[in-house]
């Protein structure tokens, strides 16, 4: 299938962009390189150097390649950030989201495999989450996801479209064969800044709480794989086909604490890796926690490299790749 992937460049995106490579697609990547490097671009994959907000290019993007299915990951993510400044959420997330709803209807693409996120739920009423479970997310980042959800939804009834809405928990992890190491600048989230800690690039990790009800006291989180996570994008294309839209949840079941993620590092790094417990970052739950049944039941997925060695065995190259 000729497929667009919007945000290619990016750390989950040149993931996604690799599987599909690997199963026969042929991929034409959209990417502003805000956050995406060149250094995540294959060969194989045509690439394009544009913004979601440029609806001009956007449009003529869709025009030459006349895609028949688009996977969607070009946004800002930084839950943090989105309470401090909703305006670039709601322009970035929201309007961009939209201006490719727009061009996709009007190029005449079938198929939409959105990169959706576990934040669309808020904090746990129950654990493990389902995809039944309350949507009442508690950041603006999370909102902007459950709204693009909804446009889709929409888009599906009066335009045709239909889509796979994939709800990642928390992503980690690098390619398991070693082809993808472009470092995420600036994270926010744990595994890349403990491994940033490891190779001596920051002081220490903060450890945001240890007075959680958790078996350390600090948070608990589900660590999904990347590639288990582009694994599922390709399987979402094939269900598509025979199946109508769908929202599915992307995790594991298993969690592990802050504690063990540092631990674990610096076992596999051979590096220490620093750290001072500091109070609760606002807004974190203890524990969080997916519950993946539906994706296996419903189109075979399931989550085969994300046993947590794995994830930081595979980070860890990539750090020290760079
Ligand atoms: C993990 C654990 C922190 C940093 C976020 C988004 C969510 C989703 C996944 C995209 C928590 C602790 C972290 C640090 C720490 N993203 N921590 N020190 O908050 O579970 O989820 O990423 O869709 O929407 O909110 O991920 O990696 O920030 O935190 O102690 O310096 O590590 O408190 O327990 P989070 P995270």
């Amino acid at each position: 299938m000729k497929i667009a992937v919007i945000g290619g460049a990016g750390y989950i995106g040149s993931h996604v962009a690799r599987e599909l490579l690997d199963f026969g697609h042929e991929v034409f990547v959209y990417d502003n390189l805000s956050s995406g490097l060149r250094q995540n671009l294959f060969k194989e994959a045509s690439f394009a150097h544009g913004d979601i907000l440029d609806v001009q290019k956007l449009n003529d993007f869709f025009e030459s390649v006349k895609p028949e299915g688009i996977v969607h990951l070009a946004a800002l993510k930084a839950a943090g950030e989105s309470m401090l400044e909703p305006e670039k959420y709601s322009v970035h997330n929201i309007t961009g989201s939209l201006n490719i709803l727009n061009a996709a209807s009007k190029h005449g693409v079938k198929y939409i495999v959105f990169s959706s996120s576990a934040a669309v739920y808020g904090s746990p009423k129950y654990l493990p989450m389902d995809e039944k479970h309350p949507t009442e997310p508690e950041n603006y980042y999370g909102y902007t996801k459950l709204a693009i959800e909804q446009y889709l939804q929409w888009y599906g009834k009066l335009k045709g479209i239909k889509y796979a809405a994939l709800r990642y928990f928390n992503a980690a992890g690098y390619d398991v064969k070693g082809r993808i190491s472009g470092l995420e600048q600036n994270p926010a989230n744990l595994i890349p800044i403990v491994m940033e800690a490891a190779v001596g690039k920051r002081a220490s990790v903060s450890v945001f709480g240890n007075d959680y009800e958790t078996k350390d006291g600090t948070g608990v989180r589900d660590y999904i794989h990347v590639s288990d996570l582009a694994r599922a994008h390709r399987m979402a294309f094939d269900k598509l086909q025979s199946s109508e839209s769908f929202v599915v949840n992307l995790g594991v079941n298993s969690g592990n604490s802050v504690l063990e993620v540092i631990k674990a590092t610096e076992r596999i790094s051979g590096k220490k890796v620093n750290y001072q417990v500091v109070g609760r970052r606002a807004g974190d739950p203890a524990v969080v926690l997916a519950n993946p049944a539906f994706a296996k039941e419903f189109f075979g997925w399931q989550a085969e490299c994300s046993d947590l060695d794995t994830l930081l065995e595979t980070t860890w190259k990539a750090y020290l790749a760079n």
